[in-house]
């Protein structure tokens, strides 16, 4: 599963520019499933039909990364951005981005007036051009990090696990699930990073009775971490609330009865920050019940996150042992 991994998270997809990501989901679940469709905004929807009898289920990861816009380009060929998505300029000074045509460059700071965080305005890309006329870069190229998938063994660090990791495991999912009563949507939605557009439209167009999103959480498992009681490691993270939506009670009830028959580790996920497509699935059309199965990560947003191997595994696992039974609520 890591090579699937390794070529999900360093494809080039920030939010809106999903295409080379989307291009890559397509060749993996064409077998897998009885249908494959793009909708207008850009969502990958793959259906398994199922043999009968049991619920329409849309499962969510979303395909978008944060990334930069060029903004402007001055004279002496410098670039100028704006974030697409949460973007902090903490993590930004050094860093390298990658733009859809290959094109790479470094993100420099001005280096009067800049405190110990500088603002966003106060930093540009330098692709090494020498003046506007030679600067590749035209306004509204889109950038994302640029950063290769690491293999530490048990831990894996790559740009984008948020949310590429869940991608994986979709597609993992969908290839052992074998036969289920159930009529299965694995959409892989777009749009994500900047207020769940893409589950907002693909949540209607499915019309599911019942709706998991899998996408990554926090954890307080670092030094002076906010505390949380979420840890790499120590299994996926059933969501009770999060600050866009508090999860169906029935469904992450039989999310835990599922883990605890299955013997697969789990832990209870309250996050303080953020939220998941899990909110626009719960509230489309008259509003589903809807459960999010999150995969812990270290450094959430840098170019650098990190998940646990087993903990990706084991989501993998759950998610189709959820998908073999009947839903219990
Ligand atoms: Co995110
Ligand atoms: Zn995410």
């Amino acid at each position: 599963m890591k090579e699937l991994i390794r070529s999900l998270v360093e494809a080039y997809g920030p939010s809106g520019s999903e295409g080379q990501v989307r291009e890559l989901i397509s060749a993996q679940v064409q077998g897998a499933a009885t249908s494959v469709r793009t909708d207008a905004l850009g969502n990958l929807i793959a259906t398994v039909k199922g043999t009968g009898g049991g619920r329409r289920i849309m499962l969510a990861a979303h395909m978008d990364e944060i990334g930069l816009v060029a903004s402007y380009v001055d004279e002496k060929g410098f670039v100028r951005f704006q974030p697409i998505g949460g973007v902090s300029t903490r993590t930004l000074v050094g860093g390298r981005v990658r733009f859809a045509g290959g094109l790479r460059g470094v993100i420099g700071a001005e280096q009067k007036d800049v405190g110990d965080l500088p603002r966003i305005d106060q930093l540009f890309i330098d692709v090494g051009a020498r003046s506007r006329e030679s600067c590749p870069v035209a306004v509204g190229d889109v950038a994302c990090f640029d950063r290769p998938f690491v293999d530490l063994g048990e831990r894996l660090v790559a740009k984008a696990f948020d949310d590429r990791i869940a991608c994986a495991v979709l597609i993992q999912a969908m290839q052992e699930l074998g036969e289920t009563a159930h009529e299965v949507s694995f959409v892989f939605t777009v749009q994500e990073e900047v207020g769940l557009r893409g589950a907002q439209t693909a949540a209607y167009g499915v019309d599911a009775e019942l709706g998991i999103a899998v996408d990554v959480t926090l954890t307080g498992d670092t030094p002076q971490a906010r505390t949380m009681a979420v840890g790499l490691g120590a299994g996926p993270a059933i969501k009770v609330k999060d600050r866009g939506m508090l999860a169906h009670q029935g469904v992450r009830r039989w999310m835990e009865r599922t883990a605890q028959a299955e013997g697969i580790p789990y832990q209870l996920e309250v996050l303080e920050a953020g939220t998941t497509d899990g909110m626009a699935m719960q509230t489309t059309r008259a509003g589903i019940p809807v459960g999010v199965l999150s995969i812990p990560s270290r450094y959430v947003h840098t170019p650098s996150e990190m998940v646990d191997y087993q903990d990706v595994l084991n989501s993998v696992r759950l998610l189709v042992a959820l998908l073999k039974k009947p839903v219990e609520l």
